[in-house]
């Protein structure tokens, strides 16, 4: 039985999918209910129970009755995907203290409450895993994405240590590093206060260069059923691991070689 946060999109729909050819039954969470509908839709007549569950990943109290709620009905819960999450592209300086504190609450604060109430239940069930979707940006820091990169590398290092720290309770923990998906995540960028054009410039070149979330979660189940510490996902999201690992400092040095030109080219642009 599986758990999926943002399940109403994207690579969790996606998941969700997986999960169910797998003959998992399973719990579907997202913060809008048009989505999880769509989801239970496109996944027809599984034979295997499938509930809907609206809930917001920030807020602890739905968070703590929502693990009790998916418990009571379907008896046990073995995985848990925290995968919830979103992203805004836009320079620290121009962003709102509203906007960094959102990134971080989702996409980090999430997964902590997910992690955090669930564990009981998991527990309880004799084994288990966590997988938790981090991004290639939580492996180095990347330009317009302070808070994007920072709670991507946090949900990194908390599983690396959840991953050390559950095995005595017979549960597993993998982390997802995804390159570019293609996904809705760009169009909720915008709505959450990302530069219209430059976004739709971003999403142009993933959904060209992207893989689907269907190949994301193919790699992913694999990767569950070794019980993986983490699994990266697209050449891009090797290629910035290495970068990283072969140029720890120099590769940061072009990001701000690169940051700095279309800044520049921001700012002429905007004084015409
Ligand atoms: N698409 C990519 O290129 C990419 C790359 C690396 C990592 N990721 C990560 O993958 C995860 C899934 O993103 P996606 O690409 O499928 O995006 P998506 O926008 O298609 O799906 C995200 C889902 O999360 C839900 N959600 C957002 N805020 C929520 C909240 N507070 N509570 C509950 N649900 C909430 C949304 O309603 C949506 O259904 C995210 O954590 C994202 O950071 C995506």
């Amino acid at each position: 039985m599986a758990v999926i946060t943002g399940a109403g999109s994207g690579i969790g729909r996606a998941l969700a999918k997986a999960l169910a050819a797998e003959g998992c039954h399973l719990a579907l969470v997202d913060i809008h209910t048009q989505g999880l509908e769509e989801t239970q839709r496109e996944l027809g007549q599984t034979g295997r129970t499938v509930t809907l569950h609206m809930a917001n990943v920030t807020d602890r109290d739905r968070m703590q009755a929502l693990a009790a709620e998916i418990h009571a009905a379907h008896g046990v819960i073995h995985l848990l995907f925290n995968n919830a999450g979103i992203t805004i592209s836009k320079a620290f300086a121009d962003s709102s203290l509203g906007e960094l504190d959102r990134v971080m609450a989702i996409n980090l604060g999430g997964v902590i409450n997910g992690c955090y109430f669930f564990l009981p239940y998991l527990k309880q069930a004799g084994e288990g895993h966590i997988v938790n979707t981090s991004s290639m940006a939580g492996l180095l820091g990347l330009p317009n994405q302070a808070t994007y990169s920072a709670s991507k590398a946090a949900v990194r290092s908390l599983g690396e240590t959840l991953y050390a720290e559950l095995a005595v309770h017979n549960i597993a923990v993998t982390t997802i590093l995804p390159g570019a998906i293609k996904t809705n995540i760009m169009k909720a960028a915008v709505e959450y206060g990302s530069d219209a054009e430059e976004t739709k410039k971003l999403e142009a070149l993933v959904m060209r260069h992207g893989k689907t979330p269907e190949a994301l979660a193919r790699k992913v189940i694999r990767a569950v059923k070794k019980n993986r510490l983490r699994v990266r996902v697209g050449a891009d999201a090797y290629l910035l691991d290495w970068l990283k690992r072969l140029f720890p400092v120099a590769i940061h040095g072009l990001f701000r070689y690169a940051f700095r030109r279309t800044d520049a080219a921001r700012q002429g642009a905007n004084s015409q």
